[in-house]
């Protein structure tokens, strides 16, 4: 296995670096304490090509390989996770899911506008009573002949006050279980389709995360994604590749709150000497870099495998749990490195210690993946 980074890696890493630094830094603690959609930010994306990466180009996509998008999501990530949050779901979420299983018509219809960022989508899956255990769907959508009736309520939807699309995952058949579930292309302007208040959350904050209701929303049996019954393969399908890009989320979160801790350790003085001559801020840094390589080790190999075209299922979750882990013990870290500079909002760390906590419960909690990654080793999937 071999990660030195290509050109167009490399190209991407750094277009990803300077835009986060330079465009996403500035405003990122105003936007996060005043809980401001970063719409003008997310267009700029959109115009560098950060919302479709992995699109083939003839659909509007960037047609790169996962790595890149990877690369790129760790440096926003490093910033701004309310942006990387409403750039994984897009891409990693919604757009590959649409590219691999959905049919060439809503491809041409909602991937184009996807891929560019022109649309914004969101994935539906969890309910007020279906987080973790998602096959108990309450949410149904009963077969009309030529069209599903959709009722129910989903919760904790990311984009979901600003999407044009939602794939939404409901019951069609309880007595068939998870073989009775469907994914629908749901537009948000449909009748029945109604976008509850925006949470108020503990990181992440400047992503618009609602409860979204649909009440008699009748969708066509044409934007069924797949056979009938696939909804909950194509879930745990695309979700397989979603976590690789939370797990490079978490590995920016780390790697940004290693960075400001390195320097302020360099600058601040106690003792007359730098923080970082003291061998315990020292230790703490060199824990923070090995764990943080260790994780990035992990995460570049799932992207790695799915690039090759092989089974990346428990990798990217052994690479969520772990790189998540990485991210909230390092943040906390980096806050005590600063001292009580770490504990006000100018510094940032403060922030990223926040966001660094929800890399451990979307996309499947650290629990859930250490579900997926055992159900793997049991049934000799690894090794
Ligand atoms: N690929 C293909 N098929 C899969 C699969 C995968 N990765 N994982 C499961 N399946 C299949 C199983 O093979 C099984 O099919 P068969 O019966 O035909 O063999 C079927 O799906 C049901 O699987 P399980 O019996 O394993 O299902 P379970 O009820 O035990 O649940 C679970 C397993 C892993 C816990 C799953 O429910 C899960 O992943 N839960 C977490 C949900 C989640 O991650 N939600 C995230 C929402 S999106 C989000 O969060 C976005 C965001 O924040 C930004
Ligand atoms: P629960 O499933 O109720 O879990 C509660 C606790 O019990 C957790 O610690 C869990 O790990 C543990 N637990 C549950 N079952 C087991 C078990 N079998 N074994 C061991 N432990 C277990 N969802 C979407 O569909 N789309 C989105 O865009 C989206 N964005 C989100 C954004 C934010 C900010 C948040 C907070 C959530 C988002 N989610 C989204 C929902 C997220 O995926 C769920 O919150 C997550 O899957 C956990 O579900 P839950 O909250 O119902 O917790």
């Amino acid at each position: 296995m071999d990660f030195t980074l290509n050109e167009e890696q490399l190209a991407v890493r750094e277009a990803a670096r300077d835009f986060a630094q330079r465009v996403l830094k500035p405003g990122v603690i105003e936007r996060d304490s005043t809980m401001t959609y970063p719409t003008d930010e997310v267009r700029q994306m959109a115009e560098l090509g950060f919302m479709g990466m992995m699109v083939d180009p003839k659909y509007g996509g960037g047609g790169m390989d996962s790595l890149s998008y990877i690369l790129a999501l760790e440096e926003l990530s490093k910033v701004d996770n309310s942006c990387s949050v409403i750039m994984s779901v897009n891409n990693s979420l919604v757009c590959y899911g649409l590219e691999t299983y959905g049919t060439e018509e809503q491809k041409q219809q909602y991937l184009t506008k996807l891929a560019t960022g022109e649309w914004i989508g969101a994935f539906c899956l969890s309910e007020p009573e279906a987080g973790s255990d998602a096959t108990s769907q309450r949410t149904t959508a009963v077969d009309m002949g030529d069209h599903y009736l959709l009722n129910g309520t989903k919760n904790w939807i990311t984009n979901g006050g600003t999407s044009k699309v939602h794939l939404v995952i409901a019951q069609t058949d309880a007595e068939k279980g998870h073989r009775g579930i469907n994914a629908l292309i749901v537009e948000t302007d449909w009748e029945g389709v109604t976008v509850g208040a925006k949470e108020d959350k503990l990181g992440i904050r400047s992503s618009d995360t609602h409860t979204i209701m649909y009440s008699d929303v009748k969708v066509p049996k044409t934007n069924r994604i797949g056979e009938d019954g696939f909804g909950f393969k194509f879930a745990m399908k695309t979700l397989a590749g979603g976590r690789i890009g939370i797990a490079a989320q978490a590995l920016g979160i780390a790697g940004g709150a290693y960075e400001l801790a390195t320097a302020y350790s360099q600058e601040r003085e106690a003792f007359g000497k730098p923080i970082s001559q003291h061998q315990a801020i020292a230790f703490k840094l060199a824990d923070m870099a090995t764990d943080i390589e260790a994780a990035k080790m992990l995460v570049y190999r799932a992207a790695w495998l799915k690039d090759a075209g092989k089974d990346y299922n428990q990798a990217g979750a052994m690479a969520k749990l772990y790189a998540s882990s990485v991210a909230m013990k390092h943040t906390v870290e980096a806050v005590q490195i600063h001292g009580g500079y770490g504990f006000v909002k100018e510094y940032h760390v403060e922030r990223l210690m926040r966001d660094a906590k929800i890399t451990q419960i979307y996309e499947g909690t650290s629990e859930v993946q250490k579900i997926v990654i055992s159900r793997g080793l049991l049934k000799g999937d690894l090794y």
